[in-house]
């Protein structure tokens, strides 16, 4: 009686006890990409975020949609600052400039981006300028209350004729407490014939990723290079369809000369530069060592305009033009183009995806779709690239040949656990990309509600894991999968359209703040298995979710694991047929105060506590350890 008495709790508390065996051999190969990254224009990643220019609306660009304005300009002194369409512009792409007119010292301000970071590091800048004027120029960056942190003078060479360029940098000393600080341009308006000068394209950059002109800002670039995403997902979703067949992502009004950008309306309700074009996303790719999965512009825009089947072959012969400006040798024409821009040396492509969300636009969407826009853009891509893995951007439709799918899931966390299998009955001839992957909003019995939509602000503690849970369900079967992305990276604080992102930030230095998503992703990323390996287990999968196979380049075996609702700490008895008694393994655990744990902007504190220790297999290989509710695990064994 009382043997049982005590046991019974026991019982009770280890009724979820795991005993997995992993097999020698038999497993599935995975695919080398798992992991990337997904780019979507808005501040997430584009203008004001990723992007490292410091100069807001710098050049004045307008549409239809977005009218061109002075926003983030002030007027300096005694003067007037008006738009104008000159009839000598600074280029076709850039036709509005401002005149700046007044007496004595007379210019402008800039705010940036909800604010400019000052360091004491050199800024380059330069501006265009039109207008008989002897004196010179004063750039510097001030803060708000007037206080000058770095400022250069420059030697005017301008003229009535034409435009000019003028550059000069910026060294601050110091470090400015805030970020409300403004950029100021300045001249003697007596100097100046009719005490007035034209300008446009104004630009600052601090120190870029890689010290790339026009480059990226380092802090966002240096957190997406802790995480090592294996891909890129460019120029986004929404981004590349645009609100208009017209608006759609040009790929060819991205590339050259900045000037000769024209920019564009975006889907997120600001105009755009098109200073973060095709060739900076190559170059991105570049820099963090990532495979380009190139989405192409397929048809069809967010306004349900579906451009014809008689009408298509100009998209698709678009869409090839871009695969040879990028991948063509110096001899074609787009290889050409690229050489002149600085790039002789072709690129690869080996993914590109077909438009993006083709299921989510209403049926007429999906049934061309199906009928002949895929097909189209599919074929010419089949006779003249043979070795591009095609992926479609839905996967509700049957794919042709090996094209692969797109599968996009947000979600609240209860459902992202109960698609952990949704692979395993997968066929295996058509690769899927997870191309958007968020738990978005708290579990509430019916699933992500977008009518009364109420996401988190940041990804949340029981969110991740749930990823985690889906997550582990794709690796099993990596065979399948090419690869997966959180989606979208990064957000803007002072000015989003979309949340929660996997990066934060704002206009600091140093501001960005890694989520909970980040540091389970982290975790499966810096865990890479080339095949995974067949286990059994008595215990069906839930509340442990796992996934086991083998590094071959270290012939390190791995298992990655999670908990979700269970009711207690869940032991796990874990043998590799390989592996013998004696063997040491590093578990880490990953797990937070509570389920709705997350970690904000400027709050230093870290919700996400990393346990690592070392274990060693006892009688008969068996690994030994309990993981805690909501917690995700990666066992290697050394
Ligand atoms: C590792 O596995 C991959 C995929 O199965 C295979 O292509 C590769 O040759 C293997 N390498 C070694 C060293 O066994
Ligand atoms: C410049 O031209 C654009 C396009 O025609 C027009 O929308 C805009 O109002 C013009 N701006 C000024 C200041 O005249
Ligand atoms: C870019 O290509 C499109 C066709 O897709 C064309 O309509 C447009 O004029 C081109 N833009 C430039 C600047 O050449
Ligand atoms: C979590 O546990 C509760 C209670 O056991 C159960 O009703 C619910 O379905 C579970 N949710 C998931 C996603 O497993
Ligand atoms: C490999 O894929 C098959 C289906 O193709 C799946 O049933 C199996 O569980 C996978 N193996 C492992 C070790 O996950
Ligand atoms: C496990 O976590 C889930 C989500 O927070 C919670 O609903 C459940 O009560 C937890 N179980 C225990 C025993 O703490």
């Amino acid at each position: 009686m009382l043997r049982e008495y005590l046991l019974l709790p026991l019982l009770a508390a280890y009724s979820a006890a795991y005993t997995i065996k992993v097999a020698k051999s038999g497993g599935n190969v995975t695919s080398n990409l798992q992991y990337g990254a997904m780019e979507e224009e808005i501040n997430h990643c584009g203008e004001g975020g990723l992007y490292a220019e410091l100069i807001r609306n710098r050049a004045f660009q307008g549409s239809e949609l977005y009218p061109s304005n002075l926003e983030a300009w002030s007027a300096v002194g005694e003067s007037t600052l008006a738009l104008q369409n000159l009839s000598n512009p600074l280029s076709s792409a850039l036709p509005t400039s401002v005149n700046v007119k007044g007496s004595g010292t007379i210019g402008f301000t800039n705010v940036g981006f909800w604010g400019i970071d000052v360091q004491p590091q050199k800024y380059t800048g330069s501006f265009y300028v039109k207008g008989s004027y002897s004196g010179s120029f004063k750039a510097s960056l001030q803060s708000s209350s007037g206080k000058t942190f770095a400022s250069a003078e420059i030697t005017s060479k301008s003229v009535s004729s034409k435009w000019v360029q003028h550059e000069f940098t910026l060294t601050p000393k110091t470090t400015a407490s805030t970020v409300d600080n403004v950029f100021s341009l300045t001249f003697d308006a007596s100097k100046a014939s009719g005490g007035s000068l034209d300008f446009n394209f104004i630009s600052l950059f601090p120190p870029t990723w890689n010290d790339r002109p026009n480059g990226m800002r380092k802090d966002l670039m240096q957190a997406l290079s802790d995480f090592g995403p294996k891909f890129l997902r460019f120029p986004g979703g929404n981004n590349l369809e645009g609100e208009t067949i017209d608006t759609r992502w040009k790929w060819n009004e991205t590339i050259g000369p900045l000037i000769d950008r024209p920019g564009r309306p975006t889907t997120w309700g600001y105009e755009e530069t098109g200073g973060m074009g095709l060739v900076e996303y190559m170059e991105w790719c570049d820099d963090l060592d990532m495979e380009p999965i190139l989405a192409i512009w397929d048809g069809l825009a967010l306004n349900e305009d579906i451009v014809s089947e008689a009408d298509l072959h100009v998209y698709v012969e678009d869409a090839l033009n871009e695969l040879e400006f990028l991948t063509g040798s110096v001899d074609t024409e787009y290889g050409a183009l690229r050489a002149k821009y600085g790039h002789p040396e072709p690129w690869t492509i080996n993914y590109v995806e077909v438009g993006n969300e083709d299921e989510d636009a209403g049926t007429e969407a999906l049934d061309t779709y199906k009928s002949y826009r895929f097909a189209a853009f599919n074929d010419a891509l089949a006779e003249k690239y043979p070795y591009i893995q095609v992926i479609a951007s839905t996967i509700d439709m049957t794919m042709p040949g090996s094209a692969g799918g797109d599968y996009h899931q947000y979600d609240v966390p209860d459902n992202f656990v109960s698609e952990f299998d949704m692979w395993d009955s997968y066929t295996d001839e058509n690769p899927i990309l997870l191309g958007e992957i968020a738990a978005l909003e708290y579990n509430n019995g019916v699933g992500l509600d977008w009518s009364d939509y109420t996401a988190s602000l940041y990804p949340w503690w029981i969110g991740s894991v749930a990823e985690a849970v889906f997550l582990l369900g794709a690796e099993r079967n990596s065979d399948k999968i090419i690869g997966a992305t959180y989606a979208p990276f990064f957000m803007n604080l002072d000015s989003y359209e979309w949340s929660p992102t996997f990066l934060a930030f704002d206009s600091k230095t140093g501001s960005v703040t890694k989520s909970t998503s980040y540091y389970v992703w982290s975790l499966f990323n810096n865990n890479h298995m080339t095949n995974t390996l067949p286990a059994t287990s008595a215990d069906a999968f839930g509340p442990l979710y796992y996934v086991s196979g083998l590094d071959n380049k270290t012939n390190s075996h791995i298992w990655k694991g999670a908990v979700y609702n269970s009711t207690g700490e869940v032991p796990v008895s874990l043998t590799f047929e390989s592996i013998g008694q004696g063997t040491t393994a590093d578990l880490t655990i990953l797990t937070a105060p509570d389920a709705y744990a997350m970690n904000e902007v400027g709050d230093s504190t870290e919700v996400v506590k990393t346990t690592t220790k070392t274990i060693k297999a006892g009688k008969s290989g068996v690994f030994s350890f309990s993981l805690p509710n909501l917690s995700v695990a990666v066992l290697t064994t050394n």
